[in-house]
């Protein structure tokens, strides 16, 4: 057989850690295969995703600033991609190009790898209204959390991320209070910011109640200062950092054949990567 090709789009693309967590499997399992992270500037992404079946790609992963792109190109979607908007992950099934989104389902397997019983903590309160936010309400959402409160600098997008995901999704602007927090089981912050930054948006984790967890998406650095407080707080907390690692399973395990494990073996190759930069 062929050797079984998948790739990373982006632009830029140079930094992408897929390469590693993929190559790392692919190494690990034996399997013959490649993984490369492909540059494509966004006015050539249409006729990319057009070459891929002749060019030999079983499928492959597409980050920013394609996912919108490639949400509007393929010709079907999976669920959890129509709900969140974007696509993260492409595969042929039967000859037909098909995107899906793996970060709501990367978020969750992290908060379960790291806080089992998480998503029967009580509330969610999500800081930020962006793309990230869309996948991580997704994940909530379909993990049964009933209350669920977005705060955003612009208001508007929190209220329209509230209507798209319906019922139990509510919106808040910064200057929100910290009656948000005082009953909440679970705050996640979705925006490139540290706590800093994020005083005007509640979130101080001083306001949570004890048994809450905390959750940063970002993981660089590992522990964001949103983390460093929680944790001073005594509360618990889980770094962004196996979101990503998780988010890669579905769509290797469709272009290899195999399901990977997220180990921390793996997650000591990517946290030395990160330290070395
Ligand atoms: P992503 O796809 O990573 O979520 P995005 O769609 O650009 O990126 O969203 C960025 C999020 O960070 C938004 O919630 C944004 O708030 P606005 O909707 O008000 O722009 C938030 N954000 C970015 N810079 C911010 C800042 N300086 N203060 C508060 N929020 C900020």
């Amino acid at each position: 057989m062929a050797e079984q090709k998948a790739f990373v789009t982006g632009h830029p693309i140079a930094h992408s850690r897929s390469p590693k967590i993929h190559g790392h499997w692919l190494s690990k399992y034996g399997i013959d295969g490649s993984y490369e992270a492909i540059d494509v500037r966004p006015e050539d992404f249409a006729a990319f995703l057009k070459s891929l079946r002749e060019d030999g790609y079983r499928g492959g992963n597409v980050t920013i600033p394609h996912k919108e792109a490639a949400f509007a190109g393929v010709a079907r979607r999976d669920h959890a991609a129509d709900e969140i908007g974007a696509v993260n992950t492409l595969w042929f099934e039967d000859g037909v190009l098909w995107g899906g989104n793996t970060d709501g389902y990367g978020f969750a397997a992290n908060l379960d790898e790291h806080a089992p019983g998480w998503a029967k903590n009580g509330p969610a309160v999500v800081l930020g209204a962006g793309g990230a936010s869309r996948a991580v309400i997704h994940a909530l959402k379909e993990r049964g959390i009933k209350d669920i409160r977005i705060v955003n600098r612009t208001l508007a997008r929190a209220e329209e991320l509230g209507r798209h995901f319906g019922a139990g999704v509510s919106a808040h602007g910064a200057g929100a209070g910290g009656e948000l927090l005082a009953d909440a089981g679970l705050l996640v912050n979705t925006t490139a910011l540290g706590m800093h930054g994020n005083e005007t948006l509640a979130a101080d984790p001083a306001g949570l109640p004890g048994h809450a967890i905390v959750t940063d998406i970002v993981y660089v650095p590992l522990e964001t200062p949103l983390l460093a407080a929680a944790r001073a707080r005594g509360l618990k907390t889980v770094d962004g950092l196996g979101m990503l690692l998780h988010q890669a399973v579905p769509g290797f395990e469709r272009w290899f054949g195999r399901r990977p494990e997220v180990t921390p073996q793996l997650r000591r190759i990517i946290v030395a990567d990160i330290e070395a930069h």
